[in-house]
């Protein structure tokens, strides 16, 4: 380890299970990276809708990971693990994590790191690693969406929504967007949706039926579930795929699935965290290839809503469950300032 590395950090802990204000700032000492890991210096670090889920008690870390919440970071390379030759002391990169983002200090898998996108600043790239791993792996790896297909993002002006709309656009797709309110709605239109859906005013499976000509869509990523499963299936057409990577209205749902058979449509879903580095290696590669110069194109982007310093998680927390934001929160450091 270099010798001008602290021995010490601050990190957000959570005290207990509960709301916001169980996030803490804590001290923990720097962690080593083990062979084949990098260290980094956190500049800033992504809040994603999981995180809350973990602090209430609900999405413990798999096995091995930090119990620090925080999925993805930027930063820089501080110091390497055994074995480890793509990356320098000094590189600036973004990471996915399993765990142990909200830290000043974070080790991770070198595969799962990828190099900040030529003109991005460290705010912009920590909002990038959650959200586009997650939409490329299920929409296009898993519902292979293709260009010329039509595609519906429930939850359009979230993180995930956001960065749904568009790579669905940046790949060729017509996209169609749900969000609660006009304000939502408008910012889902400027991202690329062709018709964003109010779904508090208009029922979106009669909207997609009329802009679809009555043929519903080929693919749908939703993080809703209860109700909308079926309603879903209901607007999906012959072939479709409906992904799930949540369920914030419940996931027991009562189902009549002769429309999956008559129209040949697939169910689907998964969690990114639990899976192996070297599947998340692939997700990163592929988004190296297919994904990065569009970000340094300036095709495609996060969309940033507001920064808060790191020891100031908790209002983060408040913000997100406040449901008022649009795109990405994302933390700072000192070393990000
Ligand atoms: N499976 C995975 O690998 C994976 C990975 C990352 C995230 N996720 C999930 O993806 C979702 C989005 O994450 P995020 O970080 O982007 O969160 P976020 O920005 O907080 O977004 C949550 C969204 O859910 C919508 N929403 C909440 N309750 C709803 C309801 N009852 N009906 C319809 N829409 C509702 C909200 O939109 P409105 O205000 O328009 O209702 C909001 O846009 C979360 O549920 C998260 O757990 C899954």
């Amino acid at each position: 380890m270099p010798a001008d590395l602290p021995a010490a950090m601050t990190v957000i802990d959570i005290a207990e299970p509960g709301g916001p204000e169980v996030l803490k700032p804590g001290t923990r000492p720097v962690p080593r990276p083990q062979p084949g890991e990098v260290l980094i210096e956190v500049a800033a670090a992504g809040v994603n809708r999981p995180d809350m889920l973990q602090r209430q008690g609900g999405y413990a870390p798999p096995p091995g990971a930090s119990d620090i919440p925080g999925l993805e970071v930027a930063g820089r390379v501080a110091a390497l693990g055994d074995g480890v030759t793509d990356w320098r002391p000094g590189d600036a990169v973004c990471a996915l994590l399993a765990g142990g983002g909200y830290a000043e200090y974070c080790a991770v898998p070198a595969a799962q790191c990828l190099p900040v996108p030529r003109g991005f600043d460290m705010v912009h790239a920590a909002a990038v690693p959650e959200t586009f791993f997650t939409v490329w792996t299920n929409v296009f790896e898993r519902a292979g969406l293709k260009r010329g297909e039509s595609f519906l993002v429930h939850g359009g002006s979230s993180g995930i929504g956001t960065t749904a709309i568009q790579l669905g656009r940046a790949f060729g797709a017509r996209v169609f967007a749900t969000a609660g309110g006009a304000e939502k709605c408008a910012a889902c239109a400027k991202l690329g949706a062709e018709r964003a859906i109010d779904y508090r005013a208009e029922d979106f499976v009669a909207a997609i039926k009329e802009a679809t000509g009555g043929a519903g869509v080929d693919v749908i990523l939703d993080m809703v579930g209860g109700d909308y499963v079926a309603r879903n299936l209901a607007c999906l057409a012959v072939e479709g795929r409906l992904v799930q990577i949540a369920f914030l209205k419940g996931s027991k749902v009562e189902l009549n699935l002769m429309p999956l058979m008559l129209k040949r449509q697939t169910l689907t879903g998964s969690t990114l965290r639990p899976r192996t580095v070297a599947q998340k290696a692939a997700i990163a590669q592929a988004l190296k290839e297919r994904v990065w110069p569009l970000l340094e194109a300036g095709t495609v982007g996060p969309v940033i809503h507001r920064t808060f310093p790191l020891r100031q998680a908790a209002d983060a927390h408040r913000l997100m469950e406040s449901g008022t934001h649009i795109g990405k929160i994302v933390l700072t450091t000192a070393a990000g300032s």
